[in-house]
């Protein structure tokens, strides 16, 4: 069923059961007052959240955020899947399929169009199952800025990249006999390679704060941007300061997010959320720090803009004390400027799936190179 306000309390169990967090009946009823607030495809109302409940107690749910996507000519309301979730003791049933199921005929019914980003092999069945087409693996760019630090301590097998069996094996043969050091020499070559990739983008000038642009100059340099895009998440003033700002930005631990922004004769043309290293990481990464380009925005014809911006992210992500920068896209502007900065190209493990019943189906690339998709999209980059 559609949840209300009346489910508060059971959702909160539900939450801690998942997360081991603290959630309270009173923290979801004020998410849920917010986040109907700030949504912009039914303003006023709570974003569709099914769940599933036996007696009293929810045993799966899934979420969705509200958007508006881009198709090169204008914005059309559409709905991200997030949270697609069961209770361990319920899985390999049919819960995650009818809780899919349920949503989506909200979402559909709401808008025509959802997307999602989704890695389990589980998750993956179901949407494509349920009429979502999987347009791929968003591929990971990784930028090493202490090899040797980060080959000693990654996790290779356990990160869920999907490295082939040899490679991980390969990679953990080499940690063990000590080969790790030899990255560090790589290191020094990598560092020069980017900084030579960037000649030529000194005229635009770069800052790096923990403060977001206004909102008047992100929607302008968005207007600047979107022209070349053919497929996006509308990324405007509203939504960059939505999503990264000093409000929307917050989690319990404060806002992760910085902003490196270019301007070229005093006038925003770029900008990037940079998703500070958490002083904790993940436990794949067992203790390396990666810095997460979340969000870039930039005129895709324009390389000097986005060569400044990321030659901004990699000071940034220095003195924040990163040992590598994470940025997952496909699309064929940025990726060779990843390259050209020595990012390596890691096989992606996010799926990237739509749907549209619409009259704008036929408008959608079906290629994830057509596609500007962030690791900040559907809220994904808290995880890697
Ligand atoms: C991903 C997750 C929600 C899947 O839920 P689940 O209920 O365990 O779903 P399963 O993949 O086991 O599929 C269960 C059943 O769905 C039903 N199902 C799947 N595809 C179906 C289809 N095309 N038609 C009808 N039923 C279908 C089947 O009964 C299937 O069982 P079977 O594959 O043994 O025949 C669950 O594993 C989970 O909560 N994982 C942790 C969180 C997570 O990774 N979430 C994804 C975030 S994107």
């Amino acid at each position: 069923m559609l949840a209300s306000d009346e489910h508060a309390a059971a959702i909160a169990t539900f939450n801690r059961q998942i997360w081991g967090d603290g959630a309270t009946g009173e923290g979801v009823l004020a998410s849920r007052r917010r986040s109907a607030a700030d949504n912009v495809v039914a303003p006023g109302q709570a974003p569709p959240f099914v769940i599933v409940v036996e007696g009293t107690r929810v045993i799966a749910a899934c979420g969705s955020i509200p958007q508006r996507l881009w198709d090169g000519v204008g914005e059309h309301p559409a709905y991200w899947v997030k949270g697609l979730m069961v209770l361990p003791e319920y899985r390999g049933g049919p819960l995650g399929y009818l809780v899919l199921k349920e949503l989506l005929s909200h979402l559909v019914a709401a808008t025509g169009r959802v997307t999602a980003l989704a890695a389990a092999p589980a998750a993956r069945r179901l949407f494509t199952a349920l009429g979502c087409a999987d347009l791929g693996a968003v591929p990971n760019f990784l930028r090493p800025l202490r090899p040797a630090r980060i080959a000693r301590r990654l996790d290779v097998a356990a990160i869920g990249l999907d490295l082939p069996r040899a490679v991980a094996m390969g990679v953990r043969v080499a940690q063990r006999s000590g080969l790790a050091y030899l990255a560090g020499v790589a290191g020094v070559a990598l560092d020069c390679a980017a900084a030579l990739g960037r000649r030529g983008a000194a005229r635009v000038a770069t800052t790096y704060s923990s403060e977001a642009p206004g909102r008047d100059e992100l929607d302008a340099m968005w207007r600047g941007a979107r022209g070349a895009l053919a497929a996006s998440q509308v990324r405007d003033g509203l939504y960059l300061l939505w999503r990264f700002g000093p409000e929307g930005g917050m989690e319990p631990d404060g806002n992760p997010y910085g902003f490196v922004t270019a301007r070229d004769a005093g006038h925003l043309v770029g900008v990037v959320a940079l998703r500070r290293p958490k002083a904790v990481s993940d436990p794949r990464l067992r203790g390396t720090r990666v810095a997460t380009i979340s969000d870039i925005v930039f005129p895709p014809e324009r390389a000097d803009i986005g060569l400044a911006l990321l030659g901004g992210v990699e000071r940034a992500a220095r003195t924040a004390g990163a040992d590598g920068i994470l940025c997952s896209t496909g699309h064929r502007a940025l990726v060779p400027l990843l390259r050209r900065q020595a990012y390596l190209r890691l096989p992606g493990n996010m799926h990237f799936f739509l749907r549209d019943v619409t009259d704008t189906a036929r408008r959608w690339p079906s290629d994830l190179a057509s596609w500007w998709l962030a690791r900040g999209d559907d809220k994904e980059d808290g995880v890697l």
